[in-house]
């Protein structure tokens, strides 16, 4: 088979070699991708929202399966695109992808169908926003409506810092049309988990969890960025966990979906917080996470590709996930100044020693080819994956391998997994 990937960071790269383990495998484009992915795929200079080239290209070469790993792809309907020409792709269309492209909608499914998630309203006018917050308990939550990379919620102390929001979000329009409307929730407190799943239209498979890190700076301090570190699986995702999600939020999801019309095929990443009061649902997103799939997909067995296409032919109740009974933790190797303001283009040095050694990975986030070397090319560099016997094992390596590589103004947290050991 020949198989499109189209994104450019991590989480495509880990898709990408996943993909060339598969036998049916015969060729990987990716588009664009970046000098990592070049190793398993030919990257081809399209941007992953330029959908008419990308189809184009995609009969031109007559590609068998288009994987498309990135949000803003997904909710902008490319599958739909892709599909009116008669191509076989894997991820939702735009109908179904607005459970992660619109908040305000995915807040309102979980209501009607009764999926544990935070109290909240929806506003698509400021002043009766402000007035809401008047009566309101802090601290709240203030959340964008559309997409605004990861960065559109805001946690308020105060009812200034509440007002300040509202007025940032809708009226200053600091995440564009994201902000045309927004959602006020109620604040959970909890420990957060990742859970990843495929699904074609009916049948949901569950992956195993996986937990990211989002601020910036150890000790969960700084900014919020796409995610600085994962490992996996979630201690704290224990089987009562997992059996309260399985009656009363994934199925459930997924049949909603349908229910409404809007049939999902694809990835469902499900953000959920352990509560007091149980597991409720922070936010859905239509893809996998990044960096969740370079921890998820080297502790999966399966073959890939078959799983894609039974989303894609909704044959997935004929197949069953496997996982390995290990742990991997993978650490981000960032631009020092991300996720405001940073440099680029210095040589990365040492890829060469994850050459051959098995259970490391180094996966490329932002990195390009420039004079016959590799240089970065972004806020988040580099995903540095080991795998290990239990998270500790799998944390040590990491930080071992995290040694391996440099370049110029390289930063990462040195705390990923620190978690682990209050399990
Ligand atoms: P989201 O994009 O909805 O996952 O939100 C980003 C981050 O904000 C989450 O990973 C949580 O850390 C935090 N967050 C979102 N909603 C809430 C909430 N209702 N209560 C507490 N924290 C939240
Ligand atoms: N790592 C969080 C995300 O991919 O949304």
């Amino acid at each position: 088979m020949k198989i499109l990937i189209v994104g450019s960071g991590g989480r495509e790269h880990a898709i990408a070699w996943k993909v060339a383990q598969s036998p049916k495998a015969e060729k990987i484009y990716c588009a664009p991708g970046n000098a990592g992915i070049a190793e398993y795929a030919e990257c081809v200079d399209i941007g992953a929202m330029e959908f008419d080239r990308l189809a184009a290209f995609a009969k031109e070469q007559k590609i068998d399966l288009t994987v498309v790993g990135m949000d803003d792809p997904l909710v902008g309907g490319i599958v739909d695109v892709f599909e009116a020409e008669g191509l076989r792709v894997f991820g939702p269309r735009k109908n179904a992808a607005i459970l992660e492209g619109s908040k305000a909608f995915s807040k309102d499914l979980m209501k009607k169908y009764g999926i544990p998630t935070a109290a909240y309203e929806n506003f698509d006018d400021p002043a009766r926003a402000l007035q809401y917050l008047e009566h309101a308990k802090f601290p709240i939550v203030l959340k964008a409506d559309g997409l605004a990379l990861g960065k559109g919620v805001l946690i308020c102390n105060t009812l200034e810092e509440a007002q300040e929001g509202v007025r940032s979000i809708m009226m200053d329009k600091k995440f564009g049309s994201a902000g045309n409307q927004m959602v006020i929730e109620e604040f959970m407190t909890g420990r957060e988990v990742s859970v990843l799943s495929f699904v074609d239209g009916k049948t949901i498979r569950i992956m195993t969890s996986a937990q990211d890190h989002k601020r910036a700076l150890d000790g969960d301090q700084g900014l919020n960025t796409g995610g600085m570190g994962t490992f996996s699986p979630s201690p704290f995702y224990t089987e009562e966990v997992d059996a309260f999600c399985r009656e009363h939020i994934y199925q459930k999801t997924v049949d909603a979906m349908a229910a409404e019309g809007r049939e999902f095929k694809g990835i469902i990443f499900f953000g959920l917080m352990l509560t007091e009061d149980g597991p409720k649902v922070l936010e859905y997103n239509a893809r996998f996470g990044d960096p969740e799939a370079q921890v998820v997909l080297p502790r999966m067995n399966n073959d890939i590709v078959d799983v894609f296409e039974a989303c894609v032919d909704g044959t997935l109740d004929q197949v069953e996930l496997e996982f390995q009974d290990n742990a991997a933790v993978c650490v981000v190797l960032a631009s020092q100044g991300y996720p405001v303001k940073y440099e680029k283009g210095f040589e990365i040095r040492g890829l060469e020693h994850f050459k051959g050694k098995d259970g490391y990975y180094v996966f490329h986030a932002g990195s390009k080819f420039q004079d016959g070397k590799i240089v970065t090319n972004g806020g988040r560099v580099l995903g540095v994956t080991a795998l290990g016997e239990d998270l500790k094992k799998a944390r040590a390596n990491a930080y071992e391998a995290v040694k391996w590589v440099d370049f110029d103004n390289k930063y990462c947290r040195g705390d990923i997994g620190k978690a682990i050991d209050e399990a």
